[in-house]
């Protein structure tokens, strides 16, 4: 059944190299059956999303996983969101927000961080 569903993604999808990332981000299922993290990106600004905060914002991150407790699943990965401010980004970047830690300027600096608060709120950060 599952792989019916999969190939009619592939099928939907013009049979793209890569498995289609699925809306949930708590799962995603390759085609190899095995567990990954999509690490790809498209521009500079989400390089910089995925060297600092895929590894628990992505697919499986515990980011992922804790957010989909409190919120639709679908919108569990921060780049599914579209409600998303500066404000809310720099205060859990800079003072953690639950299990997440505070991530110091020494590892994210001040510019990189508006990088990325522009990349998840899609350049409209206020
Ligand atoms: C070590 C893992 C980890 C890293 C790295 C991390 N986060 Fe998080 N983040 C979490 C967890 C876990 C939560 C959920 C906190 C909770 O509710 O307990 C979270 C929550 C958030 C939220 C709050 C979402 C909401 O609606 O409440 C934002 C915004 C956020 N992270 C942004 C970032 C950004 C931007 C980065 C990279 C600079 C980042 N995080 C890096 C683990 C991480």
């Amino acid at each position: 059944m599952k792989r019916a569903v999969l190939a009619a993604i592939f099928a939907l999808a013009g049979c793209s190299e890569k498995p289609a990332a699925q809306a949930d981000g708590t799962k995603i299922e390759n085609a190899f059956r095995g567990a990954m993290q999509d690490r790809s990106s498209k521009s500079p600004p989400e390089a910089l999303f995925v060297e600092k905060c895929a590894m628990c914002h992505r697919q499986m991150g515990m980011g992922t996983v804790i957010l989909a407790r409190r919120m639709d699943p679908k919108i569990a990965m921060l780049e599914a969101r579209t409600d998303l401010t500066a404000d809310l980004i720099t205060a859990a970047a800079r003072q953690g927000i639950g299990n997440m830690p505070r991530i110091s300027r020494g590892e994210v600096s001040d510019a990189q961080l508006s990088e990325i608060s522009n990349y998840l709120t899609k350049g409209s950060a206020k």
